[in-house]
């Protein structure tokens, strides 16, 4: 194979890799936030408001979960969160959907996901209703964000494209590649970036020759949901490298300890690539932070429909 090689997007200070700082980024979208619902609540309008589901008991959900409610909290959102124990019937949460659905005081439903495996995801996804589906899982907003039309987008996809804006990182022209196919993240995020005028390509578990064809990429997106599966020869000198996995790591070495801590890695191999690399986005740190703020965005833009009606 032998596609030409674009230019670095950065080269490396020191041999070593721009962090981009999630938490950092985030943080200027929360505080402009935080001044737009003070601005409607103060001319006496209604706090927004999201409903957050979450079923059963995953430990890294209640993590994300709890971040989403304390962020809310942060910013002036109402929220509240509905728990259903792990064996809830499909019936029992489509019931509680269509109630929120009803509610007029509810901005935004999320579902949070990972789904006991008994219940079918997306039938639940898709009884939410599109204008209350802050996560853009919904295949009606799915549509618009193909169409190129402003809409409620997933929240993952949506903070990569501001992180990368933020760090004023070019996309137009670009190569980038996306390894992981989901609906949550490799899809959309190829969708957003297609818009952004960059070439893209997918790649997924059955693509041949993976590690050649993410060599040749500007912007390699790895939402592949294996750990530390890329390594160094995966990357171009100077390529902007944006992890979305996020995996936790028993630490043994405190055996005999009553609390054991967690190590947390993501998809890429962070020390062995950040050297060559021209950027990196850090796990925990980077995506993650965004997921969260465009969760916040994505209420207020629902919000703002609601009180527009
Ligand atoms: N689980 C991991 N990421 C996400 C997300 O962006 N939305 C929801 N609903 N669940 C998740």
């Amino acid at each position: 194979m032998n596609i030409p090689v674009t230019n670095a997007l950065h080269e490396t200070a020191n041999g070593s890799a721009k962090i981009l700082d999630g938490a950092l980024a985030a943080q200027a979208v929360i505080h402009e936030l935080s001044e737009k619902i003070a601005k409607y609540v103060n001319s006496g309008k209604r706090k927004p408001a999201l409903t957050v589901v979450l079923v059963g008991d995953n430990p890294a959900s209640e993590v994300y979960v709890k971040n989403k409610i304390l962020t809310c909290k942060e910013i002036g959102i109402e929220s509240q969160l509905r728990r259903y124990d792990k064996n809830a019937s499909k019936e029992e949460i489509l019931a509680g959907l269509h109630e929120l659905n009803r509610d007029a005081t509810i901005d935004g439903i999320l579902v949070q996901l990972p789904l006991p495996a008994h219940l079918p995801t997306g039938e639940i996804l898709d009884s939410i209703a599109p204008d209350k589906d802050v996560d853009g899982l919904h295949p009606y907003n799915l549509g618009l964000l193909f169409a190129g039309v402003p809409g409620l987008q997933p929240c993952t996809p949506k903070g990569i494209i501001a992180l990368l804006h933020f760090y004023h990182i070019p996309i137009k022209g670009k190569n980038v590649v996306v390894i992981g196919r989901s609906n949550l993240v490799g899809k959309p995020v190829a969708g957003l970036l297609l818009q952004q005028d960059a070439t893209v390509t997918i790649c997924h578990s059955r693509t041949e020759n993976l590690s050649a064809i993410c060599r040749q990429a500007d912007i390699l997106v790895v939402a592949a949901g294996k750990q530390e599966m890329v390594g160094k020869d995966w990357v171009k000198p100077g390529a902007c490298v944006v992890d979305v996995g996020i995996h936790r790591l028993k630490d043994n070495s405190n055996e005999g300890q009553s609390k054991s801590k967690a190590k947390i890695v993501g998809d890429v191999l962070f020390d062995e690539v950040k050297p060559i690399a021209g950027y990196i986005t850090p796990v925990p740190g980077g995506v993650g932070k965004m997921t969260v703020a465009m969760l916040m965005v994505n209420t207020i833009f629902a919000y703002e429909q609601h009180i527009a009606m």
